[in-house]
């Protein structure tokens, strides 16, 4: 075509694509400052909150607190469950997604509770408080090394302890994602925070005159507009803007698509680095017209590409660090050549998820019980020795007993899970080396610190799958933890 048959050029669209991904930094600032938008008010596209909420149990409770704090800072869509909204605002901020519920009572764990859940930390306990009183903030109770002669007060150890916790953990069992997947993008659930992840990046980019755009219908993301080869264009896309942190797909095999297209060939990008016009790793993928159909595209087959040219002799992407993501329809192929299915005009792309595959399994259900769970009764058992939770078992409603049958229903669910048996709970400052034991015979110590911490960590350890452990603290500070090591340092449960 010669220069005079060009199509006028939409300098503004250049612009504004430019500035959605937030390429020129001093352009957004001034469009900041004249439309007060923007990154100010947004915040971050944090890479884990693609990847499924954490539900919380007793989040308003000295572990549980720790947890959704530890959580958040980690950049977790983090959801509590919580008995008074009131209470736990002035505990957990405003802030925090919240969701009224009670674990004794099953109907009020409602899908809306469990809606997208990556994990659940249940951290709930029956209230124990000193015969005597507690101080408004529980200071007697929390401390936890001076005794108080306890009592139980409110609802039973049966309720709370086993029923409870089968019930909270039945009811998340049929929406945990199975174990070896990994949710990124669900475009079937209408997402507030999804509106400004994706936006159009046209070959207006490079003087084309392509136009498309990304419309979230609630129930899918439609990728549609029309692509033209007129000034030497031919490609349209959609791009995520760049996670920070990152999105960590280490130990998935690939990401799978669920797609209705017009049967036309398209394009997935991954990118690990957060350049603007950097490396992507491409792979094609046919559609059929009208159908849905799942797309599977292992990590290893991604190519290489920049601007449509394989890059030879370029590492494999980084799977630890997904940064973007980005579906188009371009006339090409690889290097220079074209795409078989290509035809200029309009087009439709309905994604339904985008979800990793053929991940080891992660627990999807950490809860914190108790060591002395298997003590009471137990031959031979020195009471003297014992914390007083063991020894003051029948006087407690029988706590522990009813705590182990918890337990019990946990490992009996089908979910992945984590059990956690802390000794006695303190306020201290965390950051201890940690004692991981099983056979249910350690006494001592751990601050609450350590013990939210552990929650967390084990969601992201496939050594954390399906063991019981107890745990308590040393005297002596760590400096790091090696997690994977700590976690692999203990049995499996059969
Ligand atoms: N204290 C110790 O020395 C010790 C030792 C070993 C293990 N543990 C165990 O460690 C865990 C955490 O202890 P903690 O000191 O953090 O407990 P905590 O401060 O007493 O917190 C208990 C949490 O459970 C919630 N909860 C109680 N009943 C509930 C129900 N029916 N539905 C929903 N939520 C409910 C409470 O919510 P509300 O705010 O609504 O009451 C609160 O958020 C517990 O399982 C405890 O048994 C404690």
């Amino acid at each position: 075509m010669s220069d005079k048959n060009r199509q006028p050029w939409d300098l503004g669209r250049f612009i504004k694509t430019l500035s959605y991904f937030e390429v020129f930094p001093l352009l957004n600032w001034v469009q900041n400052l004249f439309q007060g938008s923007s990154q100010d008010t947004q915040s971050k596209l944090v890479g884990a909150k693609q990847v499924g909420v954490i539900l919380v149990a007793g989040a308003t409770g000295g572990v549980g607190k720790r947890v959704v704090r530890r959580l958040n800072q980690l950049g977790y869509r983090v959801r509590c469950l919580v008995r008074d909204i009131e209470k736990a605002r002035l505990i957990l901020g405003n802030e925090v997604e919240m969701v009224v519920g009670d674990i004794t009572n099953p109907e009020t764990l409602t899908p809306l509770v469990m809606a997208n859940i990556q994990g659940v930390i249940c951290c709930t306990a029956v209230r124990v408080q000193p015969k005597e009183g507690d101080t408004a903030d529980r200071a007697k109770y929390n401390q936890g090394i001076k005794f108080y002669m306890p009592e139980i007060v409110g609802d039973t150890p049966e309720n709370v302890e086993y029923k409870g916790v089968k019930n909270l953990v039945e009811a998340a069992a049929k929406y945990l994602p199975k174990a070896s997947v990994k949710t990124i993008f669900d475009f079937t659930q209408h997402q507030e925070n999804l509106k400004n992840v994706w936006g159009a990046l046209d070959d207006v980019v490079m003087g084309g005159v392509s136009q498309s755009n990304i419309i979230l219908t609630g129930e899918t993301a439609l990728f549609t507009g029309n692509v033209s080869t007129d000034n030497s264009g031919g490609f349209a896309s959609v791009r995520t803007k760049n996670f920070d942190p990152a999105i960590n797909l280490s130990g998935y095999e690939g990401v799978k698509l669920r797609v209705k297209g017009d049967g036309k060939r398209y394009k997935l990008f991954l990118r690990s680095d957060s350049a603007w016009d950097g490396v992507g790793y491409s792979h094609s993928f046919d559609t059929v017209d009208g159908a849905w159909i799942d797309i599977r595209v292992p990590f290893a087959d991604l190519i290489p590409v920049f601007r449509a040219k394989v890059v030879r002799d370029r590492p494999p992407v980084n799977i630890a660090q997904i940064r973007s993501f980005q579906l188009m329809l371009s006339k090409f192929e690889y290097d220079g050549n074209l795409n078989p299915y290509f035809s200029p005009g309009s087009f439709s792309l309905e994604v339904e998820t985008i979800k990793a595959y053929g991940g080891s399994p992660l627990p999807g259900f950490v809860l914190v019980s108790s060591a002395g769970v298997t003590r009471p009764g137990r031959p031979g058992i020195n009471l003297e020795e014992e914390p007083p939770a063991v020894r003051l078992n029948d006087q407690l409603g029988g706590i522990l007993t009813w705590k182990l049958k918890g337990e019990d229903s946990v490992r009996a669910s089908g979910v992945n899970y984590t059990i956690i048996r802390p000794c006695a709970l303190t306020e201290e400052v965390g950051g201890k080396q940690l004692v991981f034991e099983q056979g249910d015979n350690i006494r001592g110590k751990i601050s609450r610190d350590d013990v939210a911490e552990i929650c967390v960590q084990a969601l992201q350890y496939d050594k954390a799958c399906n063991v019981t452990f107890e745990v308590k603290a040393t005297e002596d500070k760590a400096d790091y933890i090696d997690w994977q090591q700590l976690f692999a340092s203990v049995q499996r449960d059969n």
